[in-house]
């Protein structure tokens, strides 16, 4: 069995979780559903990034000291993906004892490999970017770039890290570790804000009290992205003594949207680097989810909570939504119309149709008894090519390839069944035949879509009378053509995805 070790960013506690973070953390779910069915022993890890500026100013807004403040905030985020069907196998708070362990032991190693030095900075900083800017990088009117909102003018005595150092090693790292970034673009984007050369960045602050004090030098506390990114360690057990964090390390992907690549695939790695740790093996990087062309975030006031939209479409539905609509990578425009178009099309029209359609046949013509498929079925290539498709789809980390080759096996079962018209014809042997494709199609199906259907795959499962759970199969021997044999009563049941007026 081999691992697989995913995780999204950390998110921010000074805002209740939205459409944006369900994204990201919905993608790294179906990513690792997959990897489940693969056989593989899965970690999927996500969490909250809850010390630095910007948490304290948002506690200190609420009167609250920050841990209570982080402490009323994290479970938000934690029941946001119970009610999304979210898998992860942990969740990393930076408060935990075990993050400051491993902040500390990286900090320590970076600090004995004559990395980080002492030093003055001045200069400006954003406090929602948790970023210092150089007057180039601002906006004409000195606005962040990101943000679009004033800069704070900022001098201390630092602990640098000394990223200017780096820049030939990991060009050569990434030049022999090609596509480790997905997608390429992306990956291209990191390499030219190496070429671009590096800044050396501070890890430390004096003039703050809410993060983890530095081992060597108590008054500073470490940088928050410092402090952050070394959660993907902290939860393999990094820092303490009686853990082997090789089980788990280096991990495979990880998740994260466009505008944390400088964070993740330059500082990050460069860290490694220094403290003699395995750099990850990739990162799936996504674009943004626009609402009226903006970036959805709190700093722009056009926040979506994403638990008002399961009320409308389900879980299931959302998930889909948002796995299905946007290329991952790309940016994507929410709307509420595409969601609700989305649903009616391939959900509704599609899935559910043929879900109920095959009940309501079996039903009528077979005594509600699957029949058996045959082994030479015009609809065996279409699911020998779903499964590849899938395969290739989530190994890209592209869901919506992976479910548009699965999609592809739904519409090619209804169109066989349109063209055989069994509904239209006497019992017996040829109608049984089709039937028996058509469920045997339906059975692969529920596997391929399960990562991002997971409710729905289960519910068809049962239906289809098939033994143990959808979760239980293994790609690619249980999506084989053939391994529905028949013989199991079929249940109707409730339509699965009534139709939305829009
Ligand atoms: O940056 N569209 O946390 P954060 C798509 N704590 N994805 C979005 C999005 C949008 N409109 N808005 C947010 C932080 N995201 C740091 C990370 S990791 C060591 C520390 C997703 O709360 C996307 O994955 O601002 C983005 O990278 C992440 O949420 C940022 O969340
Ligand atoms: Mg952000």
């Amino acid at each position: 069995m081999s691992g697989f070790y995913v995780t999204t960013p950390i998110y921010y506690v000074n805002a209740e979780p939205h459409l944006g973070h369900a994204y990201t953390t919905i993608v790294g779910d179906a990513l690792s559903r997959w990897h489940r069915l693969l056989g593989d022993d899965v970690m999927y890890l996500t969490g909250t990034d809850e010390h630095g500026l910007k948490i304290r100013q948002a506690a200190d807004a609420a009167g609250q000291t920050p841990q209570a403040f982080c402490d009323t905030i994290a479970p938000k985020f934690a029941d946001a993906w119970t009610r999304l069907n979210i898998t992860n196998d942990d969740f990393i708070r930076t408060t935990e004892p075990r993050h400051y362990a491993a902040v500390e032991e990286l900090l320590q190693r970076c600090y004995d490999a004559g990395d980080i030095e002492l030093d003055t900075y001045s200069g400006k900083y954003c406090v929602a970017c948790e970023e210092y800017f150089t007057d180039e990088e601002l906006l004409e009117d000195g606005l962040c770039p990101i943000h679009k909102r004033p800069v704070d003018h900022f001098e201390e005595e630092n602990y640098f890290f000394r990223l200017s150092r780096f820049q030939d090693r990991l060009l050569k790292w990434y030049d022999e570790h090609p596509g480790v970034i997905k997608p390429e673009f992306r990956g291209n984007e990191a390499l030219g804000l190496i070429r671009g050369g590096l800044r050396d960045f501070s890890v430390s602050r004096t003039s703050l009290d809410w993060g983890i004090p530095l081992p060597w030098d108590e008054r500073h506390v470490a940088y928050v992205w410092f402090d952050a990114l070394t959660n993907y360690l902290s939860a393999t057990g990094f820092g303490d003594p009686s853990v082997d964090y090789t089980n788990r390390w280096p991990v495979d992907y990880h998740l994260i949207g466009k505008d944390i690549i400088r964070h993740h695939c330059v500082y990050w790695p460069a860290m490694l680097m220094s403290a003699g740790v395995d750099l990850p093996k990739g990162w799936a990087v996504g674009g943004w989810l626009l609402v009226d062309g903006e970036k959805m975030a709190k700093s722009t006031g056009n926040v979506v909570n994403p638990l008002d939209l399961i009320d409308v479409v389900g879980v299931d539905g959302f998930r889909y939504y948002v796995l299905a609509e946007t290329s991952y990578g790309s940016d994507g425009d929410f709307s509420f119309e595409g969601l609700v178009g989305r649903y009616n099309s391939d959900l509704a029209n599609n899935l559910g149709n043929l879900a109920a359609r095959v009940a309501t046949v079996v039903g009528k013509k077979c005594d509600g008894v699957g029949p058996a498929p045959r082994s030479d079925s015009p609809l065996a290539e279409a699911a020998a090519n779903a499964v590849a498709g899938a395969t290739s789809g989530w190994d890209a980390v592209a869901p919506s390839r992976a479910l548009d080759a699965t999609w592809g096996l739904i519409k090619a079962t209804n169109a066989y069944l349109e063209t055989n018209e069994p509904w239209k014809s006497e019992p017996g042997a040829e109608v049984n035949a089709v039937m028996g494709d058509a469920l045997e199609a339906l059975r692969i199906i529920t596997i391929l879509a399960s990562p991002a259907v997971p409710q729905t795959s289960e519910l068809i499962w049962q239906r289809l009378g098939l033994s143990g759970s959808v979760t239980d199969q293994r790609i690619p021997s249980d999506v084989e053509w053939g391994g529905y044999t028949g013989g199991a009563p079929v249940e109707k049941g409730t339509p699965l995805f009534p139709r939305i007026a829009s």
